[in-house]
């Protein structure tokens, strides 16, 4: 706990409860049946992100470009087949996603204590998003649980809605609009980017070609990402990548967002307001983030006899 406190400087947890009335999900889904699923989960989220930090950052990515790609269903994980056209080969995911080997030892290890199949992989990812956040000293909240599992997966889908990082604030309000999420879930969400790392390719613009990015923090960067090659190489999202924290925020007011639609969110348009309220206030960051991740994680789930529950994520039964 020390340690772990010592790691963040700023650590901070709120248990947001989590009710949001249009749900036909539930945070008790496992109770009966599985009663150590969420244990199991975090056992191994736990394990995986004291093995390495950023693996905090990549599993709550997946619940992420899970949700915003026909619903949270565990669309994302299916590998390519010849009647599976895997988002793994869609353009915001291929060679970056990343996490999947931890979601299988999730399923094995939640199978295995469950005694067979209970939990779909929807779930494991909505609940390893917020164990990931817990981990990485943020802050905490009560997932809604029911989720069942796609027997489809999308390429075009996901090549379509997931936001790209050139969008400017007009599209990427938008596309958060086009899920059902507004402004103040954008700019909370996008504190995701507090953790994680970006490839050279997704701000190579910003740095060589944007206007509204503090000059020495452009320059610093281009010794990592030139202007040809180098395509790959990583740079964190914020000063702090391995701490779920608000630093994201200040650095967007001092216009040191790494990506283009980073920036965008503080840049003279309406979310300006939300940006510097989280970048003074971690509380006000924490339940905004706590309660639009729940928000996010409602998006058209498939429950009851919908979809089925898995045996292997990567696969249909
Ligand atoms: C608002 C629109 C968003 C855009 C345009 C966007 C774009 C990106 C891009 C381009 C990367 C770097 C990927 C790479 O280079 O491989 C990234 C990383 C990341 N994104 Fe987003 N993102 C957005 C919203 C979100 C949201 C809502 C979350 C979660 C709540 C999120 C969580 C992350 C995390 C944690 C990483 C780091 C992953 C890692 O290090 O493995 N992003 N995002
Ligand atoms: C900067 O913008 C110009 C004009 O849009 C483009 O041709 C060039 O490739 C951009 N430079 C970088 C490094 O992205």
């Amino acid at each position: 706990m020390a340690a772990r406190s010592l790691f963040c400087l700023l650590a901070f947890v709120l248990l947001a409860l989590a009710t949001t009335g249009s749900s036909q999900l539930s945070s008790q889904f496992y109770e009966k049946s599985c009663p150590l699923a969420l244990l199991t989960i975090k056992r191994v989220v736990e394990d995986a992100v004291h093995q390495e930090r950023r693996m905090g950052a990549s599993l709550l990515r997946l619940h992420f470009h899970d949700c915003f790609v026909n619903g949270c269903d565990g669309s994302i994980l299916l590998d390519p087949t010849p009647t599976i056209d895997s988002e793994k080969n869609a353009r915001p995911n291929l060679n970056s996603a990343r996490g999947f080997e931890v979601v299988d030892k999730i399923k094995l290890a939640v199978d295995k204590a469950c005694g067979g199949p209970v939990v779909s992989c929807a779930d494991i990812l909505a609940v390893a998003a917020r164990d990931s956040v817990v981990a990485l000293e943020g802050p905490t909240w009560e997932v809604q649980l029911g989720r069942r599992d796609s027997t489809t997966a999308s390429k075009n889908a996901a090549n379509n809605d997931i936001p790209a990082p050139f969008f400017d604030l007009p599209a990427l309000i938008a596309n958060f609009k086009n899920h059902g999420l507004d402004e103040t879930d954008l700019v909370a969400l996008s504190g995701g980017h507090t953790i994680g790392f970006a490839r050279c390719t997704t701000f190579r613009n910003r740095i060589y070609n944007d206007t509204n990015i503090d000059h020495k923090f452009a320059e610093s960067l281009k010794s990592k990402c030139p202007s040809n090659g180098g395509d790959s190489n990583l740079a964190p999202l914020d000063p702090t990548a391995a701490c779920f924290d608000m630093a994201y925020f200040r650095n967007l007011v001092e216009k040191k967002g790494l990506l283009h639609s980073d920036q965008a969110l503080f840049s003279g348009g309406s979310t300006d307001a939300p940006v510097k309220k989280y970048s003074s206030n971690p509380e006000a960051f924490s339940q905004a983030f706590a309660m639009s991740m729940v928000k996010m994680g409602n998006i058209k789930p498939l429950t009851g006899t919908q979809g089925e529950i898995r045996m292997n994520c990567r696969k249909l039964n």
